[in-house]
């Protein structure tokens, strides 16, 4: 995609940005046309007013918004919404957001998915902001909409190969290792549960592997699910619960963007990626309702549910990265209907097997506006996934303290000894907010990728 930013305009529109509290001081120093203009379109001075104003001529000499009362990065998403289509130059600074948070909500407000219709409105640019890291604007707005693209694109033209296409030319982007390992060599090489859950789909599972960094640095290992399609398997979803089950593969897409804006700031990290990539299909072949399959830690696992498919890919590729004993592992998924029950759409669930980690991220989160909420790893419910004949059970007894028991099943593969953080998201915009149009979304990716910058950015 093309980022909507523009070296310079001459015939720019000046858009000005007024704090509510300054609309009163701000509206008289206006021209008495322009004051009149403004009446007329019914500005008063409220948080997420917009407008333009003509000259004389009946041209546009400057636009104006209304910014939110408490300042927001996400004021400055609203104006490819609010704004007609063509150029505009901000007037003054972005204080107190950055002017690369604000020009990065703005080019995620510009976010439209183009692949089967063309955009029919005309584009809202934006003239460069001076003195800014455009850099780091290009690569974590690219990185947001990639992940955007993906989860939004229908099943039938993503599947479990096209994800790992587009997680190689990721990695070639980066110059990043990159391998996969595919339908029957998962069992040769010991991943037999993302083997069961995807081999019922004619589009075979895969492992994508990725690697990238100095190999002494500390290893940083993000794991996301990979369910391209979650028709929900022998235990079939109704028709409702299927329809948007195409964005099953959010945590991918999720930590594909994160990947990218490492690899792109070129953190002092060994980055690892794991995404486990299946189509949770029904076939003749397909894993059942109480079979039991021992996993690659050793774990004897008993479906209770087929449609609790997301943990048990992890589970295999979480065993793998314990392996190395990284020094953190994230994985993102959309994991359950109770994280989304607990939190409702637009916040993350977030657990984690350490205090300091889940502060760091949390805070991570508060300052780039890419809020998470931490539920507990709550061990007394581990007895909901207590199995009569095997090590445990995929699907909780009990439907309640659903993202809790998703969460403690995925803790069973790794060890105490390795900083986790789960993260449960929705990985889609229900509805368009200001940055946030309808369509997939990389929730929690800057808020991971701030994390991991605050630790690991190479000394300047
Ligand atoms: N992908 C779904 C979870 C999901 C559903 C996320 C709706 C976001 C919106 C997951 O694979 C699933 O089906 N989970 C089941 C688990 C249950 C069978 C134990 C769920 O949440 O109902
Ligand atoms: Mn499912
Ligand atoms: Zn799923």
């Amino acid at each position: 995609m093309t980022l909507p930013f523009i070296d310079r305009a001459p015939a720019a529109i000046p858009v000005a940005v007024v704090a509510p509290a300054d609309w009163p001081a701000w509206f008289k120093r206006q021209p008495a046309k322009a004051r009149t203009w403004l009446q007329a379109a019914g500005l008063s001075g409220k948080a997420g007013e917009c407008a333009l104003v003509p000259d004389g001529d009946g041209k546009p000499a400057m636009a104006v918004l209304v910014r939110s009362i408490k300042p927001t990065m996400w004021d400055y998403g609203a104006l490819p919404q609010k704004l007609p289509p063509g150029d505009y130059a901000l007037v003054g600074d972005t204080a107190p957001v950055s002017p690369v948070d604000a020009m990065v909500a703005f080019a995620l407000g510009s976010w439209r998915f183009t692949r089967y219709r063309d955009n029919k409105r005309g584009v809202v640019r934006m003239v460069w902001p001076g003195k800014i890291d455009r850099a780091c604007v290009e690569s974590v707005a690219t990185a947001m909409c990639l992940a955007r693209d993906l989860i939004t694109t229908p099943a039938n033209d993503l599947g479990p190969a096209e994800l790992a296409t587009a997680a190689r030319a990721v990695a070639r982007k980066h110059r990043a290792r990159f391998s996969v390992i595919v339908g029957n060599d998962l069992l040769r090489r010991n991943y037999p549960v993302i083997h069961a859950v995807g081999r019922a789909s004619t589009r075979a599972p895969r492992l994508i592997d990725i690697v990238w960094g100095r190999p002494g640095a500390p290893k940083v290992t993000l794991i996301g699910k990979g369910v391209c399609f979650d028709s929900g398997g022998l235990d079939l979803k109704p028709a409702a619960g299927m329809l948007n089950m195409k964005k099953d593969m959010g945590g991918a897409a999720t930590v594909l963007a994160v990947a990218s804006m490492v690899m792109a700031a070129k953190l002092d990290v060994r980055l690892r990626v794991l995404i486990p990539a299946v189509e949770n299909s029904v076939s003749g072949n397909a894993f059942r309702p109480l079979d039991i399959i021992a996993s690659r830690k050793g774990t004897t696992v008993e479906i209770g549910n087929t449609d609790a498919e997301g943990r048990l890919i992890m589970c295999d590729a979480l065993a793998e990265a314990a392996r190395e004993e990284p020094a953190l592992v994230i994985d993102v998924a959309t994991l359950t209907g109770a994280a989304r029950v607990a939190l409702g759409p637009d916040l993350p669930v977030m657990f984690c097997n350490d205090d300091a980690v889940a502060e760091e991220l949390l805070g991570s989160g508060r300052n780039r506006e890419d809020q998470l909420w931490r539920l507990p790893l709550w061990r007394p419910y581990r007895r909901f996934l207590e199995s009569k004949i095997a090590d445990i059970n995929n699907a909780g007894s009990t439907p309640f303290g659903g993202a809790i028991t998703a969460a403690l099943f995925l803790q069973e593969f790794v060890p105490d000894s390795v900083p986790w953080v789960h993260i449960d998201t929705m990985a889609w915009n229900q509805t368009t907010t200001p940055g946030k149009p309808e369509g997939g979304e990389a929730m929690a990716a800057r808020a991971i990728f701030g994390l991991l910058s605050d630790r690991y950015a190479r000394k300047r």
